[in-house]
């Protein structure tokens, strides 16, 4: 783990391996650590997982703050220019963090050559969403980050009538991140994951080679919408891993390191000119 200065921000990124970057991009509210199951794909590319913005260990002056979702897209467009990665990246985001990689796609298209856009979605969240965001940020002001993980646990793993050690470990880590994260942080994402612009339209034109994956037992994101989107993108594929939630990378690393090369080999690699 290093900390890099991306424009105004000392953003605390773990990089590893060589070859064609692949960044990684959290959830909300965790950190780099949930992608620890695809620490084997740097076998075969640059993997960049940076903390985004307030989270993990990318802490912010006081004076500072989380605006919007687009700016934790322009904040990761500064880390890959202070990486100088000056290809075209494939970007996989899983939820918050496909909300940050469609903006990336969106506002700096020379830097996104192809897509993995896990367990998200493209349009704005209803007045409902923002309503339970905004109470969900009131529990955090008043209780803090255990709030945010007593309300968010129960739906983001998958149900396990036999919880395995490995079940558990994970599930302890999720809380770990979550428990990490500094209530303002929280609060200041709940607000920006509400203001988020639609992006449907956006989406559904972009033309470059696009991965939709989602658990088969995702709550939030449930697999018929993520099979809408993909039907309704030109160059995507979905992926449904079986058995998991809103986590795959985490509940299922190998299946989804699988899809993840193959897409890296076939489409993605086809769009780049070749590995
Ligand atoms: C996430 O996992 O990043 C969140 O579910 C995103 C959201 O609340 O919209």
């Amino acid at each position: 783990m290093k900390h890099v200065t991306a424009g105004s921000l000392q953003m605390a990124v773990h990089a590893v391996g060589s070859g064609r970057p692949l960044v990684l991009l959290h959830g909300f509210p965790m950190d780099h650590r949930m992608w620890s199951g695809q620490e084997p794909l740097a076998d075969a590319v640059r993997l960049i997982a940076p903390d985004l913005r307030g989270f993990g260990a990318s802490h912010i002056d006081p004076g500072s703050r989380i605006e919007s979702i687009q700016q934790l897209a322009d904040d990761v467009a500064a880390l890959l220019e202070a990486l100088h990665v000056t290809e075209s990246v494939t970007v996989c985001g899983l939820s918050m963090g496909g909300y940050v990689a469609q903006h990336l796609a969106a506002r700096h298209p020379r830097l996104v050559g192809s897509l993995i856009l896990c367990d998200t979605r493209f349009d704005a969240d209803t007045a409902q969403a923002r309503e339970a965001r905004s109470r969900l940020s009131e529990h955090v002001a008043r209780h803090g980050a255990k709030a945010a993980a007593e309300a968010m646990l129960p739906n983001l793993l998958a149900a396990r009538h036999e919880p395995t050690p490995a079940d558990r470990a994970r599930r302890e880590l999720v809380r770990e991140m979550i428990l990490a994260t500094p209530a303002e942080t929280i609060r200041q994402a709940l607000a920006a994951l509400a203001a988020r612009p639609d992006m449907t339209a956006c989406m559904e034109a972009f033309d470059r080679p696009t991965l939709l994956v989602v658990g088969e037992e995702d709550r939030i994101t449930p697999p018929d919408l993520l099979e809408r989107l993909a039907s309704r993108m030109p160059a995507a594929s979905l992926l449904v891993v079986p058995g998991c939630g809103h986590l795959p990378p985490l509940e299922s690393p190998e299946v989804f390191n699988r899809g993840v090369l193959a897409f890296l080999k076939g489409p993605a690699a086809a769009a780049a000119g070749g590995c």
